[in-house]
Formats: C-alpha cells, sequence, structure tokens
C-alpha cells in the first residue's frame, strides 16, 4: 500500500513549546546532582534529543550518547525484538540516565531496552518520550516524561519515518493511503 503525508497532527510552535518545559522539568528533578546521561535511541529520537539537549542549563552536566536498536522494518506493526545494532560510547554505571525516545507504541522496543540498561547498573534509570501512543500499548513501560499523548495513528516527521521517508519534516503528520 502507498501512503501520502496527510494533516498535521503537531505543529513546530507546540513541538518546541513542549520541549522546553521538558528540559525544565529535567532540570527540576536532577538538581540536586546536576547531572545526567541522555541516552538517544536512533534514528527517531535524534531530532528530539538534540533540540531537548540544547534547552539544559549550561552549568548542568549534561552527556548526550546514543544507542541503536532494531524496531520496525519497513511496515507500521513491532516486530518485538530488539536487536542491538550500535551500543553507547560511554559506561552508564553509577549514572543518572535518562532514555529518550521519539515514540512509545506497544512498549515492547522500550521494555527490552530498559531491561538492557538497568543490567549496567545506572544510578537511576528514567523515560522520555515525545510521543505516547498509549492506546496500543502491549506491556507496561513507566513513561517519566512525555511529550504529547496521540491517538492511534501513524504519524511521520520530526525525526519519526515511514520507510525511511519523512523524518526531516519540521511538524508531525499522519500518513493516509493514496
Ligand atoms: P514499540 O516497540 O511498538 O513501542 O515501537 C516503538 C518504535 O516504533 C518507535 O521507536 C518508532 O521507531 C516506531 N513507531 C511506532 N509508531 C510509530 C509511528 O506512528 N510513526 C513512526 N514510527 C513509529
Amino acid at each position: 500500500m502507498a501512503y501520502k503525508l496527510g494533516e498535521v497532527m503537531i505543529s513546530r510552535e507546540k513541538i518546541s513549546g513542549r520541549i522546553k518545559e521538558l528540559a525544565a522539568e529535567i532540570t527540576k528533578d536532577y538538581n540536586q546532582d546536576n547531572s545526567v546521561v541522555l541516552v538517544g535511541i536512533l534514528t527517531g529520537a535524534a531530532v528530539f534529543l538534540t533540540d531537548l539537549i540544547r534547552e539544559m542549563p549550561e552549568d548542568m552536566d549534561v552527556r548526550m550518547d546514543f544507542m541503536s536498536v532494531a524496531s520496525y522494518g519497513d511496515g507500521t506493526e513491532s516486530s518485538g525484538v530488539v536487536r542491538i545494532y550500535h551500543d553507547l560510547k560511554q559506561s552508564i554505571e553509577g549514572k543518572n540516565v535518562i532514555v529518550v525516545e521519539d515514540i512509545v507504541d506497544s512498549g515492547l522496543t522500550l521494555s527490552h531496552l530498559l531491561d538492557i540498561l538497568k543490567a549496567r547498573n545506572p544510578k537511576s534509570l528514567k523515560v522520555c518520550v515525545l510521543l505516547d501512543k498509549y492506546e496500543r500499548r502491549k506491556t507496561e513501560v513507566k513513561v517519566d516524561y512525555c511529550g504529547f499523548k496521540i491517538p492511534d495513528k501513524f504519524v511521520v516527521g520530526y525525526g519519526l519515518d515511514y520507510a525511511s521517508k519523512w523524518r526531516h519534516l519540521k511538524d508531525i503528520k499522519s500518513v493516509v493511503d493514496e
């Protein structure tokens, strides 16, 4: 089936406003240690993480690292299999870690990933997602910071893709049948 871009679901203005709020929340929560490692899940979260990190205060020790895991192929359903393609460069032992993900859908990718990271003994481990497709959850995942809750629609843009396309859009849009 071929898809084309649909309506704007979340505008660039709304995204940037919400990211400022999320950064403020995170800054407040980590105020005591004043240090955190943001772990972005490639490729989808790259755009979100790079905007989020620039809203963090200068005097905070903020590190950025990435992991690449397999989630979707070219379809719109999760395979449920998580394979690590690229691992973190730094050790997270004893660190405050926030996993930054573009979207949580079934929750399978994140819950597998959290198990992997927990085993590395971070001081704390939290989750920040831009979008939460909460209706589709197949496994429970605690989302500590959430940008927007969205209905069960496939969306693209602002890092999110369909078959590797449309990650570069500034707004988040739905996709519809052609
Ligand atoms: P989960 O394992 O089902 O929670 O899937 C999470 C991953 O699926 C995300 O990191 C995305 O890569 C992908 N995904 C889920 N829903 C969408 C969507 O609406 N648009 C683009 N990618 C999505």
